[in-house]
């Protein structure tokens, strides 16, 4: 595997989830695998299980890690190409990805959407520049469109915990104060897609992802409709595609309750996080026996220690 930016770049997705679940019950099984070889990860945002899950992964099969907040810590980085630098940027994208190149053998990226220009955001420059510039395997730690060490956690976790062959999936949106990417809610669409599951996606009108990622998904826009027999339910707010990067409602009847669960099959609960609490879901889900948050959390290790080994065993 060269790269890990999206489904498309994964030849079988459960046989990845396998392998997962092989490296959670033997986390150390591969421990030398990494050795003297060094993951660098490179936060131009904020991240808590993006982050941690990726260096133990890391550590787990021997590697050594360097992270770094490039936007905290690093040269202000200009990453348009053709631009006279006489503004507030120091350090060209061509030149600090080059560089990168000779110090890692893995990199791992975080770069978010502007939620300004959606054909920026969507291009993913930045990313392909790192890809291009580095010359390294690369895996997306979150771009500006997808999410896919989330999903795959995400599919590692359904196919876990299913009680039945083929669950019914239901993508819901939910309220929020502040105008979030839509990477989160395309990727487990993307994954969803290509999975043995009924998925269905259910948001206000306004709310329609990008079709390339909803492509096969049936769409229904009352909530109750969608979620009758879930088996599991996956809660995020995302930011209009269409008015791009908008705010359209705050409705807090999209918030889900226990007793709004009560049409579903038992629906497990799943949520990336972070969540605001009783805006986004509400506190007696989050802390009931239906919340499987913490666990999808846990589960992020062996999604990226699966993708790290994968990336491993082929480039070298
Ligand atoms: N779910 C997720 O990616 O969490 P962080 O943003 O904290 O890494």
């Amino acid at each position: 595997m060269k790269k890990f930016t999206s489904v498309k770049d994964v030849a079988n997705i459960y046989d990845l989830v396998n392998d997962a679940l092989v490296l959670k019950r033997n986390p150390l099984g591969y421990n030398e695998i990494g050795k003297n070889k060094t993951l660098g990860l490179i936060f131009m945002n904020p991240s808590l299980r993006t982050r941690l899950s990726t260096q133990k992964a890391a550590v787990n099969l021997g590697m050594d890690v360097m992270v770094m907040n490039i936007d905290k810590e690093g040269w202000a980085l200009e990453t348009r190409d053709g631009v006279i630098m006489n503004g507030t940027t120091v350090e060209h994208i061509r030149e600090a990805a080059a560089v990168m190149g000779q110090y890692f053998d893995i990199l791992g990226l975080r770069s978010f959407p502007n939620l300004k220009n959606r054909e920026e955001d969507y291009n993913e420059d930045i990313l392909q520049k790192f890809i291009t510039y580095s010359g390294l395997p690369v895996i997306s730690l979150e771009s500006g469109t997808l999410h896919p060490l989330q999903s795959l956690t995400d599919l590692i976790t359904i196919e876990e915990l299913k009680t039945v062959k083929r669950p019914k999936v239901v993508l819901t949106w939910a309220p929020h104060v502040k105008a979030l990417p839509q990477a989160v809610p395309n990727s487990f669409a993307e994954w969803m897609s290509a999975a043995e599951v009924d998925f269905v996606i259910t948001h206000p009108e306004g709310y329609e992802l990008d079709p390339a990622y909803t492509n096969g998904a049936t769409i229904i826009y009352n909530q109750d409709e969608a979620l009758q027999h879930a088996d599991f339910i996956y809660v995020k707010n995302w930011s209009s595609y269409h008015q791009y990067g908008q705010v359209l409602t705050q409705d807090p009847s999209w918030l889900l309750t226990n007793k709004r669960l009560e049409i579903t099959n038992n629906a497990r609960i799943m949520h990336c996080l972070p969540v605001r609490r009783d805006l986004e879901l509400s506190s007696e889900i989050l802390d009931g026996p239906a919340s499987l948050v913490i666990h999808q959390a846990a589960n992020r290790v062996w999604a990226a220690q699966t993708v790290l080994k994968k990336m491993l065993e082929t480039n070298y």
